[in-house]
């Protein structure tokens, strides 16, 4: 039975995806934005015929919730290839899993590409992005590198919600300076936020709104290289989907106090003509996106906020790719 190694990357959003438009095929309801980072990566290795699924995480045997996700998104492969068995699933992580880097978009992109490698099927970079997308919504973006847009698509089945590319890895040196900040109490799920924001919120429509006049002026800064332009649209759906979260019933508070400290210093910074502008997902950390002369200072600037407990520095990255199978 086949084996086969994969290597995928995070991507941050730049312009959000919070809201899902089907809840079995994990199709989000509006597009998306994002850029897909290094040197950071998730390394998963996949070998079928095994008599059942067992995921080691990090060097250890993982929890029963985790390993339930993984056999799910495995059952859809055994759907294509019959008589695969059970798989052993290793995958690692380069990067602390605290750094709020979306684990789950380089974990289920690595996982897509591995596991239909060793069961021997060739699937196009659309395929393979609608696949990773049953595992994460922001894994179908880390299928591709460098800038990527997120189509929703219209389709019932989903064969049209899949991640196409804006401009590749070497378009734009950008720099994201990743703020982690002291970690409090575990973070609600981003699937369990976003659905609650979708029930309870009444901004939500609101939010979906912004996102497709976003998107075009998102790929538009990216296609022009303007900082400026990218960080104005950015950092608005960065708050607008935080938004639509606080106003749920109850809250879906991401934020800490020093999140929002960090907030400010990115925005004093830019008023004072530093390149910079922040955004934040599901959890407290910050991403501050800058150019690589700023990258120094933007760094220090960050690290000195009280609360931030160390910053990382990332870079534009490339596709998921095999780089072992046998
Ligand atoms: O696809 P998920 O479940 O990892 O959700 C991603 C949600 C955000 O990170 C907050 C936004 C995004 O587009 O990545």
């Amino acid at each position: 039975m086949g084996e086969a190694t994969a290597v995928a990357h995070p991507n941050i959003a730049l312009v959000k995806y919070w809201g899902k438009r089907d809840h079995a095929l994990n199709l989000p309801a509006a597009g998306s934005v994002s850029l897909t980072l290094g040197p950071v990566r998730t390394r998963t290795t996949v070998r079928w015929g095994e008599p059942g699924d067992r995921l080691v995480l990090d060097g250890e045997t993982a929890d029963a919730t985790a390993t339930r996700r993984v056999s799910a998104f495995l059952d859809l492969v055994r759907a294509l290839v019959p008589d695969l068995g059970g798989a052993e699933v290793v995958s690692a992580n380069d990067f602390p899993t605290a750094a709020g880097l979306a684990s789950s978009s380089s974990g289920f992109a690595a996982l897509a590409v591995a596991a239909t490698e060793a069961a021997g099927l060739a699937l196009d970079t659309e395929q393979l992005s609608v696949l990773a997308r049953r595992g994460s919504g922001s894994a179908a973006r880390s299928v591709l590198g460098g800038f990527v847009r997120m189509n929703a698509g219209i389709r019932d089945d989903g064969t049209d919600s899949f991640a196409v590319p804006v401009a590749d890895v070497d378009h734009w040196d950008l720099r994201v300076v990743i703020a982690v900040t002291e970690a409090g109490p575990k973070d609600v799920a981003s699937t369990v936020g976003m659905n609650r924001t979708q029930e309870t919120s009444p901004y939500y429509a609101a939010w979906i709104d912004t996102v497709a006049p976003a998107m075009e002026a998102a790929e538009a800064a990216i296609r022009g290289r303007d900082f400026d332009a990218l960080a104005v649209v950015a950092e608005a759906s960065a708050m607008q989907m935080h938004a639509s979260a606080i106003a749920a019933v109850p809250a879906v508070l991401y934020w800490r106090g020093a999140t929002v400290d960090v907030l400010h210093r990115v925005r004093s910074l830019r008023s004072a003509g530093t390149p910079v502008f922040s955004t934040v997902d599901a959890g407290p950390h910050v991403k501050a996106f800058t150019t690589t002369s700023h990258v120094t200072e933007i760094s220090e600037a960050l690290a000195a906020v009280a609360g931030v407990t160390r910053v990382l520095v990332a870079k534009p990255a490339g596709p998921a790719r095999v780089v072992a199978c046998g």
